[in-house]
């Protein structure tokens, strides 16, 4: 396929309401990084874009849990998932709000626009109300008994005893959330995105002319399509959110989710600003390629609902691939917020300074790509001990200490190389093809498998010549031998570069590379100066390990999440 003039790279908006955890990262985060870091490094025009997901009930439910204002909950969660997203190297170009002033003036006037383009039917239904607190009471505000298993806390949206998904009137003997009362129906209008007449043009959008996207998402979206689609309100009764921008609306706001996916455009008006250029062209040229990176259960919202938001506006561009992940589960079970099951992000880097490649590793070589994925603690410990300091770190590691010790540190010349280094330069230069098209097609897991192959294939190569024999009996050949295996580590410190970008960045120092762009050959020549090799990575023993397993055990017993 032909390369856009420029691509827009968007990350799920993370809720402002808890920290982030390793689910979070492998479903959007770190697959989002390693796609935008190869596009910079081939030189493409790209905006990667997040930020605060801020408005929503969740964030309302945890500032009374936390005993706090939702302002406060929101201040204090942008700023340790920002933090701890950047500890982990996720490269955005801008680290957005939805409570920023941009943002409300671009989610008002999108709602403005498609009411004035009369797109919205307006419906007055009966909802749940709290007569103490006089307010209307979201789904997740309403507890009772679950009509299947009979647990007693069940939420008017879901039992979290038996997982069922339930609606509010469902519940036997609801009561308010908030004050324990009994709460009473009430009649209030809504404004609502009528789905169902879009579900042609979404038909034919998606199941025909999206076939490229991934089977999982693809699917999903199927199967939303054939259940038939509902209109959906776009405004709440809430008192947290940005102002339904009508004189009739009084009190409401508009739904999360009509807002949240709003924010990516808000987001690259205020990084456009930042750079002085015009943030159209990236939300309306036909020729910008835009790309959502999220987890399974967004899967809906950035494939139907706002593609029918962005289409009923009418000036906006599609998203072009949507290449969700499915869900990482921890130790065999599932990731949960609510049980403190987790290993949180921020936990993780203060726990593992200057470890941030090695998370970075294991993610994306566990990466739910199609289907739901482990994380164990075990399997984080012998990637790095049997992959990352077996592998790449050994390869690089005697390499450098061979050419330190016999040739100066200066790369040596190629004199005369056998049929076997010819073969090997030449599969050199098939590398950068052949992990670019996997990460094209958004196949992270392969992509790095096949980067760190030319690593094995580096450690075979030395184990086969020994050059270490060699320099007793010919100095030149031995040279040669090092000549090609630094060749190879130059091309594997590009080929990981957006995977392990510290790693590649310590690499390209350690052999004073000058070009670290996609593609490059000829990195290194003979009497370049090395840097002296430095440790690339550290075995990880066992009771650090034991100390992690016992931590989560602990914590899971907790209720409440720090
Ligand atoms: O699931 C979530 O974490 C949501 N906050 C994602 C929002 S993505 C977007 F549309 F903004
Ligand atoms: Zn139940």
């Amino acid at each position: 396929m032909a390369h856009p003039k420029r691509y827009t790279v968007t990350a799920a908006l993370p809720y402002a309401n808890g920290p982030i955890h390793l689910g979070h990262v492998a479903g959007a985060y770190l697959p989002a990084d390693i796609y935008v870091r190869y596009l910079r490094q081939k030189k493409a025009t790209v905006v990667f874009i997040t930020g605060s997901d801020e408005h929503g009930v969740p964030v309302v439910i945890r500032a009374q849990q936390e005993g706090s204002t939702p302002q406060k909950v929101v201040d204090k969660y942008h700023t340790l998932i920002k933090e701890s997203l950047q500890g982990l190297d996720i490269s955005f170009d801008i680290f957005a709000r939805t409570s920023s002033p941009t943002h409300y003036e671009t989610a008002a006037n999108f709602f403005k626009t498609l009411h004035e383009k009369g797109i919205f039917e307006v419906y007055e239904t009966e909802q749940y109300y709290d007569p103490v607190c006089n307010q209307f009471l979201s789904d997740r505000y309403i507890k009772g008994r679950c009509p299947s298993c009979n647990h007693p806390d069940a939420y008017g949206d879901q039992c979290e005893a038996c997982g069922r998904t339930l609606g509010p009137k469902e519940l036997i003997d609801p009561v308010s959330a908030i004050s324990g009362a009994k709460p009473i129906f009430r009649s209030t209008k809504h404004w609502y995105l009528p789905l169902n007449k879009y579900e042609n043009w979404l038909k034919k959008w998606i199941l025909e002319e999206h076939k490229d996207f991934k089977t999982n998402v693809y699917g999903q979206c199927k199967g939303w399509l054939e259940q038939g689609l509902q209109p959906r309100a776009v405004t709440r009764d809430l008192a947290w959110g940005i102002p339904v921008p009508l004189s009739e609306a009084t009190g409401k706001v508009l739904y999360v989710w009509f807002d949240a996916p709003i924010g990516y455009i808000s987001a690259t008006k205020e990084w456009a600003k930042t750079q002085q250029i015009d943030w159209a062209p990236f939300w309306q040229d036909p020729d910008t390629r835009l790309v959502h990176f999220l987890g399974k259960d967004n899967i809906v919202f950035h494939c139907i609902i706002f593609p029918i938001m962005l289409k009923a506006h009418g000036n906006f561009i599609l998203p072009q691939q949507v290449p969700a992940n499915e869900f990482l589960n921890l130790e065999g079970k599932k990731i949960s917020t609510s049980r403190n099951h987790a290993v949180w992000l921020h936990d993780y880097l203060a726990d593992f300074p200057g470890k941030a490649d090695v998370l970075r590793y294991v993610l994306c070589t566990i990466a739910p790509e199609n289907k739901d994925s482990d994380f164990t603690w075990q399997d984080f410990q012998d990637k790095n001990n049997r992959e990352l300091v077996a592998n790449l770190g050994n390869l690089v590691h005697r390499t450098f200490s061979l050419v330190h010790r016999y040739f100066g540190g200066c790369v040596p010349p190629s004199i005369a190389p056998s049929a076997a280094d010819q073969a090997l330069l030449a599969r050199l230069e098939d590398a950068f093809t052949e992990v670019g098209n996997a990460i094209e097609a958004f196949k992270f897991k392969e992509a790095l498998q096949l980067a760190m192959g030319y690593a094995a294939l580096g450690n075979k190569y030395l184990t086969d010549q020994r050059p270490w024999h060699l320099v007793k009996s010919n100095l030149e050949e031995a040279g040669t031998v090092l000549h090609i295996t630094l060749q190879l580590i130059a091309t594997v410190a590009l080929l990981i570069k957006p995977f392990l970008p510290t790693t590649s960045e310590k690499m390209a120092h350690m052999l004073g590379l000058q070009e670290t762009s996609w593609g490059s050959t000829n990195l290194v020549q003979a009497g370049d100066p090395l840097a002296p090799p430095i440790v690339l990575f550290e075995k990880i023993e066992d009771d650090v390990i034991a100390a992690q397993r016992k931590k989560l055990q602990n914590r899971s017993t907790e209720t409440v999440v720090a």
